[in-house]
This record gives structure tokens, sequence and C-alpha cells, in this order.
């Protein structure tokens, strides 16, 4: 982990503390109200929590909001690298985070020192740098890209300048196929959740659903990708959905996406891509999942844990994320969810 999370002190409320019979979705809004404080959650949130955030976004979409925001107080629920940009983004603010321990797969298998002896033995290539990286892997690359904007920012490079993408190589590959870029190097790094996918079981579960639509994040290996009917980021994959004329889909990403799908289109079936044994519940991200409602309320009695950035490094950091919000500025907000009456 990096030095960037302050955790609760010695003082701190803590979860065996929390009276049983609290309301905690009144607890939560009356803190949220006191402190003016924003909740922000990644679609790969537990239902309960994107329910509650104010809003409720992919990668892209949510370090915009962390930028425009006016509240005094973001609580990010999503992985402590997103906390980490909005705090970059918005240094003013309180960032707190539900879980310091909400990692990222992508980020333990990027650590800076690595990162920047890969970039010395590429010396002309830029720097294309996936969002879910350290701050420190953020400060030193050239930009930074998401899934929604990886495509549109290579495009937007000469076709002769040769890239390093680093740390998601599923991702990478996929961009190299779609852009036709072969000077791009890939860092070798994988997501744990999308690298399980069984393309075996999916087939299977095609024969059962031949009708089923395929929806992938491109964090998913080739093998499943060449499957999909639409591979898009989260906010991608979600549209796609709602858009589509099927009823029926497999949603090859982390699972808790299917809860807005199911919200906004309650009349379709969306059925969650199965990893190697068949079964579905590997497509859910451990990380995401430590975050909870009592975290929440926590992390806005505690004021901790927090994010906090040494300056040089934050701006550093900022460098990249500024160009990538230059370069993806033409990708519009997403539009919110429209959902069915409940
Ligand atoms: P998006 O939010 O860009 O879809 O990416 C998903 C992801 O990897 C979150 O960690």
């Amino acid at each position: 982990m990096t030095n960037t999370v302050i955790l609760p002190g010695p003082k701190a409320r803590q979860e065996r503390e929390i009276d049983p019979t609290l309301d905690l979705l009144a607890e939560i809004g009356r803190l949220k109200r006191e402190r003016n404080a924003v909740i922000l959650a990644h679609y790969y949130q537990d239902g309960e929590i994107q329910d509650l955030a104010d809003f409720v976004g992919d990668s892209l979409d949510l370090s915009r909001k962390a930028a425009a925001t006016d509240a005094d107080v973001i609580v990010f629920c999503g992985v402590r690298f997103m906390g980490e940009v909005a705090k970059i983004l918005s240094p003013q603010k309180l960032v707190l985070i539900p879980d310091a321990e909400a990692g990222c797969s992508l980020e333990d298998g990027c650590k800076v020192e690595d990162f920047l002896r890969m970039r010395k033995r590429y010396p002309d290539h830029v720097a294309l740098t996936y969002i879910n990286c350290s701050a420190e892997v953020k400060a030193a690359s050239d930009i930074i890209v998401t899934s929604s904007n990886a495509e549109t920012i290579i495009r937007s490079l000469p076709d002769e300048q040769p890239i390093l993408f680093a740390p998601d190589r599923h991702l990478g590959a996929y961009l190299k196929r779609k852009t036709g870029r072969e000077n791009m190097v890939l860092w070798p790094g994988t997501c744990i959740i999308h690298e399980q996918f069984s393309e075996r079981e999916l087939i299977k579960l095609k024969t059962l659903h031949p009708k089923a639509k395929v929806a992938a994040h491109p964090e998913c290996p080739e093998a499943i990708l060449k499957h999909a009917d639409h591979i898009g980021s989260t906010r991608g994959l979600l549209d796609f959905v709602l858009k589509s004329e099927a009823n029926d889909f497999i949603i090859a990403t982390e699972k808790h996406i299917i809860h807005q799908m199911e919200k906004a289109a309650p009349h379709k079936t969306f059925i969650a891509a199965p990893g190697a044994d068949g079964s579905c519940d590997c497509a859910r991200c451990p990380f995401m999942a430590l975050n909870t409602l009592e975290k929440i309320y926590l992390a806005l009695l505690n004021d901790a844990p927090r994010i906090e950035l040494p300056e040089d490094l934050r701006l550093a950091a900022l460098k990249p994320l500024q160009r990538m919000m230059e370069l993806s500025s033409a990708i519009p907000l997403a539009a919110p969810v429209p959902h069915a009456a409940q």
C-alpha cells in the first residue's frame, strides 16, 4: 500500500461500537448534510451503496464529478486509487474512503520502481497509463486513460509515436487491435476479476441462452472479448444493454454493474459471465466488496480513512490526469441512468 491513506486514530469509533438498531441510512444522510458531503460510487459497489450514492459512474465520470463538486467532503466508494484521483483533482476537499485496504490487482502489479525501469528501456515511448494505478505511477506517466477514453486518446497521438501502455495487458492488447497500432509495448498486468472468466463456460452459457448478447469490459482477455457483441467501459456496457432490443445479456465484468441494469430495465435478464468452475460468484471484486454502509458511516464520523498526498507527488500526478481531461473533453458526461418506477 502507498503511504497516502491516513488511518483512523486510536480514539476513532469502531465497527463493533455501532448500535445494531441504528438506522444507518438516516445517520449517513444526517452526517452528509452536516458535513456538506457527497458520496460517489463506482458501478462495482454493492447495490445498497450504489442506491445511497449521489452519483454512480465509471472511472472517467467519477473523476470528473470529483473535480467539479462543490461539496466540502467526498466519500469515495470504490477502490483506493479512485480516492487518490479525487484528492489529486480536488486537493482542497476532504476525501474519505470507507476501507483503506480496498486496493486493486492492477495497481499491485505495477510498482513505481519497476515502472521507471520500464520507462528507461523505452525512452522514446509516451507512457499512457490506465487510471488503475498508484499516484506514484501516475506521477511517472505522460497521460492517464480510462477504459472509456483510451481509444480516443490513442487516436489523438501521431501514428509514428510509440506508446508504453501500463498496467493492463488485456486492455492494451484490445486497444492495439482496435486502433491497428503496432508500436505499443504492453506492461504485463491483469485484473484478477476479468482474468478468470472462462471461454469454455461462456460458450456453454451461450448455448443455454442462444439469444443472449454478450457485453464485455475490455479488461477481459481476448478469448472472452472475441465472443462479445459489445465491448466498453462499465458505463458503455450499461448504455448498450439499455439501448439494445435484446432481452437477455451475459455480462463479462464485475457483477455489481448488473444492479443498475436491473433497476433501469427490470424486464430484461442479466447473467454474470462464468469463471472456470461454471459459477458466477467469481465475478465479484474482493476489494470493492470491502466497503459497507457501516464503514461509510464511520468514515464520516472519524474523518478517516482519508487520502492525503505529499504536494509534490500530487502535482506530478495531476499533470497526466489533466492531459487525460483535456484529451477527453469531447466525450460527454454520461446522463443519469433512467430507472424504472420501483
Ligand atoms: P471503468 O470504470 O472505466 O469501466 O473501469 C472499470 C474498472 O476497472 C474499475 O476498476
